[in-house]
C-alpha cells in the first residue's frame, strides 16, 4: 500500500487551502453514519495540458447523488466544476486522480442528516492504476464474492454515496485475504452485477455485453466511454444479464472504472478466462488511453482543460 503524497492544496468548502489544513472533527456527521456522497475522476497529462476527463458527466453523478440522498450541496455546478480546474492548477500536476466530496459535516448529531451542515471538498493526488500496471498488461484474478451487492431497495446503487463502499470493503477484503486481486459481486437475484469499484465487461463470440442498470451497478463513466468505443469499433454490444457461470465461459472479462481504467480479468474462481489473449479489451485499452490523453478525434468534448 502506497500511502497518499501531500500536495499543495485541497479544495475545501469554497477556499483552496493548504493541504496539512484541509481537516475535520471528530464528530461530523458522515464519519458515523455515512452520509457522504463523492466522485472519483481523472486528469490526464495530453500536448496542450492537464485535461480532465468527462468532468461534466462526473459531476452530473455527483449532483444526483445528493439529489437522491436529499443532501443540499451549498454550491452551484459552474462552482464545482471551477473548482476543479483551480485545484489541478494549484496542484501543478498534469496526470492526477481527483475525489470530490460532500458530505455531513459537524454541528448536529443523530440519524437525521438534513440538520448538519453540508460540507464539500475537492481533494487530488497521484494515484496509479488501482489493480496494477501488470494489471492492466497480464490480466487479474477475481473471486465472485460472498456478499451480495447492495440493492436499491436497501442503499440505492446509483448514488455514489459513501454508505455503499462498506459493502464493497468487506467483498475486496474478502477477495484478497482469499489470494484473489478484486472482487465481482453478486446481486440479489444471482446475477453478476460490478465488482467494488468497477463495473464489469464480458466479451463471448464477439459480442460484448455489461450488466443492465437494473442489475444494481453503478452506472460508470467509464462503462458508457468503453460503450461508445464498442460502437465507434463496430462491435456487437448488448446490455443483459448474466450469470457466474458465463463468466467462466467467456472469451474475455474486463472491469473498467475510473480508478482500474480497463483492466483485464484474467481469472475467475481460479478458471482462467479464454485463451489468455485479449484482443477485444486490448483494442478497448488503446482507445480509452487515446481518448484520455487527448489523442482521438472527435472526443475533444470529453477534455476538460486545466
Ligand atoms: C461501485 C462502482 N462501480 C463502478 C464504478 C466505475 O465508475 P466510473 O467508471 O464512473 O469510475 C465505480 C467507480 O466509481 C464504483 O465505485
Amino acid at each position: 500500500m502506497v500511502a497518499i503524497r501531500a500536495l499543495p492544496k485541497i479544495w475545501l468548502d469554497g477556499q483552496l487551502v493548504p493541504w496539512p489544513e484541509a481537516k475535520v472533527h471528530v464528530l461530523t456527521h458522515a464519519l458515523h453514519y455515512g452520509y457522504a456522497v463523492f466522485e472519483g475522476i481523472r486528469c490526464h497529462a495530453t500536448p496542450r495540458g492537464p485535461a480532465i476527463f468527462r468532468l461534466d458527466e462526473h459531476l452530473e453523478r455527483f449532483l444526483n447523488s445528493a439529489k437522491i440522498y436529499r443532501m443540499r450541496i451549498p454550491f452551484r455546478p459552474e462552482e464545482l466544476r471551477q473548482a476543479c480546474v483551480d485545484l489541478v492548477r494549484a496542484n501543478g500536476l498534469g496526470t492526477a486522480y481527483l475525489r470530490p466530496i460532500a458530505f455531513s459535516g459537524y454541528g448536529e448529531m443523530g440519524l437525521d442528516p438534513t440538520k448538519a451542515p453540508v460540507q464539500v471538498a475537492v481533494a487530488m493526488w497521484a494515484w496509479g492504476a488501482y489493480l496494477g500496471e501488470e494489471g492492466q498488461r497480464r490480466g487479474v484474478r477475481a473471486l465472485v464474492s460472498s456478499w451480495t451487492r447492495v440493492d436499491s431497495r436497501m442503499l440505492p446503487p446509483q448514488a455514489k454515496c459513501a454508505a455503499n463502499y462498506a459493502n464493497s470493503a468487506l467483498a475486496k477484503m474478502e477477495a484478497v485475504a482469499a489470494g484473489y486481486d478484486e472482487a465481482i459481486l453478486l446481486n440479489s437475484a444471482g446475477m453478476v452485477s460490478e465488482g467494488p469499484g468497477e463495473n464489469i465487461f464480458r466479451v463471448k463470440h464477439d459480442v460484448v455485453s455489461t450488466p443492465p442498470a437494473s442489475s444494481g451497478i453503478l452506472r460508470g463513466v467509464t462503462r458508457d466511454t468503453v460503450i461508445q468505443f464498442l460502437a465507434d469499433e463496430g462491435l456487437v454490444f448488448r446490455r443483459n444479464d448474466f450469470t457466474r457461470e458465463e463468466l467462466f465461459t467467456s472469451d474475455e472479462v474486463f472491469y473498467t472504472g475510473t480508478a482500474a481504467g480497463i483492466t483485464p480479468i484474467r481469472e475467475v474462481d481460479g478458471r482462467p478466462i479464454g485463451t489468455g489473449e485479449y484482443p477485444i479489451t486490448r483494442r478497448l485499452q488503446a482507445r480509452y488511453a487515446a481518448a484520455t490523453e487527448g489523442r482521438l478525434a472527435g472526443r475533444e468534448s470529453w477534455l476538460t482543460f486545466a
